[in-house]
């Protein structure tokens, strides 16, 4: 059924990145009756479903919000489910991803978490840096705030030790000192739930986005919804301020 959509997309207008808000794992639970847990465990198929779909269109990159800096701010019990679900997840499945020419990483702040990442995922997404299939980001412990003050961080040290001169400051430089450095940046950013904020997220990298939001809980997310919100953005006409 999707198939048949996705012979509507028109290989010339593909956005080059797509970067996705998935919200909505706990009222899927609630709607269905369980527990916060189960609405996450059924979310990690939805993104399986999604990054399957990204590779069969031939998108760039996607960049998947997975877990914020705000959201330690959650149950003691939540927060190491889900961190463990998204580690557990990746070592299931990092092997047929690299397979398939994926290449992954992470971005967000390393502080806090670094214990947390397995090795294992650690030295197969650096391997996958080789493939040049779809480029999957995932957002683990990543805040767009957070992102900026350590792009100051390593800017100010740069100017501390006379490499650069502050009048040297460009947008080039800030966007080559983010986690996403060397990316384009996201021409459609989708955010299902029903939520319609950015929550922290590539805040500096969105500036000219082009935005999709959907009721629909992220669990249910489906592969014909995310072909037809790049149908939606083919339709939109983007003018970065011209006329
Ligand atoms: C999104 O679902 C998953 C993460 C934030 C990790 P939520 O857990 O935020 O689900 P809701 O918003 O409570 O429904
Ligand atoms: C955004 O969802 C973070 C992720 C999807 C990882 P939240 O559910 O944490 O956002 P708020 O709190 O509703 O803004
Ligand atoms: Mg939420």
């Amino acid at each position: 059924m999707y198939k048949k959509l996705i012979s509507q997309i028109d290989k010339e207008q593909m956005p080059e990145h797509i970067a996705i808000i998935m919200d909505g794992n706990g009222r899927w639970a609630e709607k269905n009756s369980k527990n916060r847990i189960k609405g996450h465990k059924e979310g990690v198929k939805a993104v399986r479903r999604i990054v399957e779909t990204a590779v069969e269109i031939d998108l760039n990159y996607l960049t998947v919000y997975a877990f914020s800096t705000e959201n330690w701010r959650r149950s003691k019990h939540e927060v190491n489910y889900l961190l463990k679900l998204i580690m557990n997840s990746l070592i299931d499945e990092i092997d047929e991803l690299t397979k398939n020419n994926v290449n992954i990483r992470f971005i967000g702040s390393q502080q806090e978490i670094e214990k947390r990442y397995n090795k294992k995922v650690i030295e197969t997404c650096k391997r996958s840096w080789n493939n040049n299939g779809l480029h999957l980001n995932v957002a683990m412990n990543y805040g767009g705030r957070r992102e900026l003050i350590e792009s100051f961080q390593k800017i100010a040290n740069n100017i501390q030790t006379g490499e650069i001169d502050i009048d040297e400051i460009s947008e080039k430089m800030v966007s080559d000192s983010l986690y996403t450095a060397g990316m384009p940046d996201p021409d459609l950013v989708i955010r299902t739930s029903g939520e319609e904020r950015l929550s922290n997220f590539l805040i500096w990298q969105t500036a000219y986005s082009e935005f999709w939001f959907t009721k629909t809980l992220w669990p249910d997310f489906s592969r014909k919804e995310f072909i037809k919100s790049i149908l939606d953005f083919q339709k939109r006409k983007r003018r970065f301020g011209a006329r």
